[in-house]
């Protein structure tokens, strides 16, 4: 029997439930992101002080699904991110590049609005596409993403990548993104960091 095969693979496996109110999949691992762990990723440091000292509000959260790892093999996670703002940036996820760099990913939308920030890795090259609710982006490998909430409801959306993407942070965490998304004349707008 092939390690990876139908009947190797157990039901909650091959069969999960997404809840979209509260970006759960039935019980499976969750890992929050507080305003705390986005150190740094919003350009206006006053603003996120300011905003960090009155609480250390919930950011988003994601639950992974990790049927199998191997060669082949799939996982996927549920994004939700809250709306809300730091001075004129909109909340969004810290953003990473993947660890095995040629590694894409599907982000599929399925509740709210915003945008999501990619950035090639060697040319620094910036894409903002609109996502949110029935978009479907393609994130193609060497390229660092970030979602970004510039709606008032919870976006919620699905990424579904190799089993051996990987996160590799660090690159984000070093030079940030170029370009950020402001609310400018109520509308959202891309600027220069
Ligand atoms: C997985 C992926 C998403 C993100 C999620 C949170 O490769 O891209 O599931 O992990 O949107 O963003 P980060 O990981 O940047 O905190
Ligand atoms: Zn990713």
């Amino acid at each position: 029997m092939h390690p990876f095969s139908l009947s190797s693979l157990a039901k909650e496996n091959l069969e999960t439930h997404l809840d979209l109110p509260s970006g759960t999949i039935d019980h499976r691992p969750r890992v929050e992101r507080r305003l705390s762990d986005l150190k740094g990723c919003f350009r206006n440091h006053e603003a996120y002080e300011e905003a960090l000292q009155k609480e250390d509000a919930l950011i988003y959260a994601v639950t992974s699904v990790e049927p199998a790892t191997g060669d082949g093999q799939m996982h996927y996670g549920l994004g939700i991110l809250y709306p809300g703002k730091i001075g004129n940036e909109y909340y969004l996820t810290k953003g990473h590049l993947h660890a095995h760099r040629v590694a894409a990913e599907v982000y599929v939308g399925l509740q709210g609005e915003g945008q999501m920030l990619l950035e090639e890795e060697g040319t620094r090259e910036s894409r903002l596409l609109p996502f949110g609710k029935n978009t479907v982006v393609y994130v193609p490998g060497h390229t660092a993403h970030r979602t970004i909430n510039t709606g008032s409801d919870p976006l919620v959306y699905l990424g579904i990548y190799p089993s051996h993407a990987g996160h590799d942070y660090l690159p984000i965490a070093q030079k940030n993104f170029r370009m950020v998304v402001v609310e400018k004349d109520h509308r959202s707008t891309m600027e220069i960091r």
